[in-house]
């Protein structure tokens, strides 16, 4: 293959480098193309063509349907591994040693203590605030009481502020649910996993002994895992922009769960699980709800359905889809959303509308059934969502300040008013 594209502009050719990734994925260098074109930019809405990084993090090929982390299947990686394990990976590179994850989870557990003014905080929320919001602003009110800025050159500073978040989140999700629900806020027991700590803080009730579900438990690892990285995405796009300011992490983290929170993005689990049960509501014609998704001049869509990069499948997609058969026949859950679910995904499979915009089930088509198995209310499920992607964010943020990349500041193309005059008052 040649090594440079040409670009010809008003009959002058300008080349431009290929580089090739380590899956052959081809890419054009165009950071030279204002400087020797003399100010020609490129547009690309929505970053569609658009790679801002290179990348040792994530492979994804949303043609075949492919998710590695770090050279590892997603497949793999939701059956053999821990959250914990696969978090190790994603930041550091390489599966952890026993001894390495056991530094690494005593480490987080020592950090998992969170200044007792934060419930001062936490109190001044009013219970109907979304958790989404709460959880974004505690994640930034962290940086008041912790160093905000991280020495990116000092190899120890960054592993204490990536422990440090990863201690302290799973107390702030768990607080954002309890205080919802009129719980004390407690802490859970380090003795536990990762997973097990974070469902045990969530729910154990003052009153009774907690007691484990398997079954649960290692549903959630898995959905943790499922969601733990997606390379340049919304959220994790978000995360190395403002970190490449050179904002601190918990800073940068708390702008990535804003951007987590659409409804086209993470906050999708919540915007499905509302569509079935309004469906369920109306009688349960799923039929109707087709028509209108590919009503035009209807601005209903088939939430989880679609996505910017998987066009045949998205291999979350299937796994969650069996975990979820999964744990609803272990825990005896009879769910008539989940007979909607599907007989959404069986007409949209079949439907030529679906099938030729390529729009298949996506990750979170039925994690909300899952979570609603669980226990889990509604309005936490993109915060669910949020503790899963977290190592995927730190991953990235770390990745993007040890490169010493550029700050993110993206060109337009201006289609404004060109220069005029000041208007007075009296002649507008
Ligand atoms: N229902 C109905 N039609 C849809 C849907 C849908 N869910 N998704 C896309 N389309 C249609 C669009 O109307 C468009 O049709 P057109 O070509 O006739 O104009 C075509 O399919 C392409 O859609 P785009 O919005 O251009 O695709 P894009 O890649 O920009 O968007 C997205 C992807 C945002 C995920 C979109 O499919 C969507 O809104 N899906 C529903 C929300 C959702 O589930 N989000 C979660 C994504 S996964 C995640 O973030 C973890």
């Amino acid at each position: 293959m040649s090594k440079n594209a040409t670009l010809e502009i008003n009959g002058q050719k300008y080349e431009f480098p290929l580089v090739t990734g380590t899956e052959n994925e081809v890419a054009i260098d165009i950071k030279d193309l204002r400087a020797v074109t003399g100010g020609v930019t490129t547009i690309d809405p929505g970053y569609k063509n658009t790679g801002s990084c290179e990348s040792s993090i994530t492979f994804l090929d949303g043609e075949k349907g492919i998710l590695r982390y770090r050279g590892y299947s997603i497949e793999e990686l939701a059956e053999k591994a821990d959250f914990l394990e696969v978090a190790y990976l994603l930041i550091f590179g390489e599966l952890p040693t026993q001894e390495e994850l056991d530094k690494f989870k005593k480490d987080i557990c020592d950090q998992s203590i969170v200044d007792e003014d934060i419930r001062k905080i936490v109190d001044a929320f009013p219970k109907s605030a979304h958790p989404m919001g709460v959880i974004s602003s505690l994640t930034s009110a962290l940086t008041s009481f912790n160093p905000s800025s991280v020495n990116v050159d000092s190899k120890e500073d960054m592993y204490k502020a990536i422990v440090k978040i990863l201690g302290k989140f799973p107390v702030l999700v768990a607080w954002t649910l309890r205080k919802k629900q009129g719980l004390p806020l407690d802490y859970g027991d380090c003795s536990l996993g990762y997973v097990e700590n974070t469902y045990k803080m969530m729910f154990k009730q003052p009153n009774k002994d907690y007691t484990t579900n398997e079954v649960v438990i290692n549903a959630l690892n898995k959905l943790l895992i499922l969601h733990a990285d997606h390379e340049q995405n919304c959220s994790t796009s978000t995360v190395r922009i403002v970190g490449s300011s050179h904002a601190g992490l918990f800073a940068s983290l708390s702008a990535g769960i804003s951007a987590l929170w659409g409804p086209l993005h993470g906050g999708a689990n919540q915007a499905v699980l509302e569509m079935l049960e309004a469906i369920k509501e109306d009688g349960g014609d799923t039929k109707k709800y087709m028509a209108k998704a590919k009503d035009k001049d209807d601005p209903f869509r088939l939430m989880g359905f679609g996505h910017r990069v998987y066009k045949n499948f998205d291999p979350r997609a299937k796994i969650i889809k069996k975990a979820a058969d999964d744990v609803l026949e272990q825990l005896g859950v009879e769910d008539p959303i989940l007979d909607i679910a599907k007989g959404l995904e069986k007409e949209a499979l079949n439907d030529s509308y679906f099938v030729d915009r390529k729009l298949y089930p996506n990750v979170d088509f039925y994690s909300g059934i899952i979570y609603r198995a669980m226990g889990i209310p509604t309005d936490m499920f993109t915060v669910m969502f949020a503790l899963g992607r977290l190592p995927g964010w730190i991953a990235q943020w770390r990745e993007m300040r040890l490169r010493k990349e550029p700050i993110g500041r993206p060109r337009q193309l201006y289609v404004g008013e060109t220069q005029r005059a000041f208007k007075p008052m009296s002649k507008r």
